[in-house]
């Protein structure tokens, strides 16, 4: 399926998941949790990472978190996620952020980009390998 067009957003990309935060999840200020965006970053890696893994992954390191601009109540987040490398148990994920500020999503900022190893788990929790692709078709 083709990704809609949205001015501002990569082209030609679906995001794993799009949220708009809650007033719940800001301070004060009205600027959101750095932890409340990390938690839907992790969530975002893991969804490429657990397709990859063709089961449970868990999250073993974040590489690289860049909080490049700040996060306010009612931005539309769009979270798309790559996988940049796969080993024998570890895939790793590049995550990149976009907000669309106020209601008529007039301006697109890219708020936020990290890096994500997940490990590809077991029923027992251990490591286990990753299947080889073709093992998916
Ligand atoms: C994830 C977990 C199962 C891995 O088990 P482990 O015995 O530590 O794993 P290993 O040392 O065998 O490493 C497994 C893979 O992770 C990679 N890895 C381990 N530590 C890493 C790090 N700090 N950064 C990047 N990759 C790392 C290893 O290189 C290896 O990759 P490869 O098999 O592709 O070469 C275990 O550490 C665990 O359960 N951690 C807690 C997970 C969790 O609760 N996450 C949520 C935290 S909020």
């Amino acid at each position: 399926m083709r990704a809609p067009e949205r001015r501002g957003l990569p082209p030609g990309k679906m995001p794993e998941l799009r949220v708009m935060p809650a007033p719940s999840d800001a301070n004060v200020y009205g600027d959101v949790f750095g932890g409340w965006i990390m938690a839907q970053v992790d969530i975002a890696g893991s969804l490429p990472a657990t397709r990859r893994a063709n089961g449970r992954v868990a999250t073993v390191a974040v590489n690289s978190f860049v909080f490049k601009n700040p996060v306010f109540v009612g931005d539309l987040l769009s979270f798309y996620a790559d996988i940049i490398k796969v080993g024998n148990t570890s895939i790793t994920v590049n995550v990149e952020v976009y907000a669309e500020r106020n209601r008529l999503q007039a301006c697109t900022v890219k708020v936020t980009e990290a890096t994500l190893t997940y490990v590809a788990t077991g029923p027992d929790r251990k490591p286990r390998q990753v299947p080889p692709l073709e093992s998916l078709l």
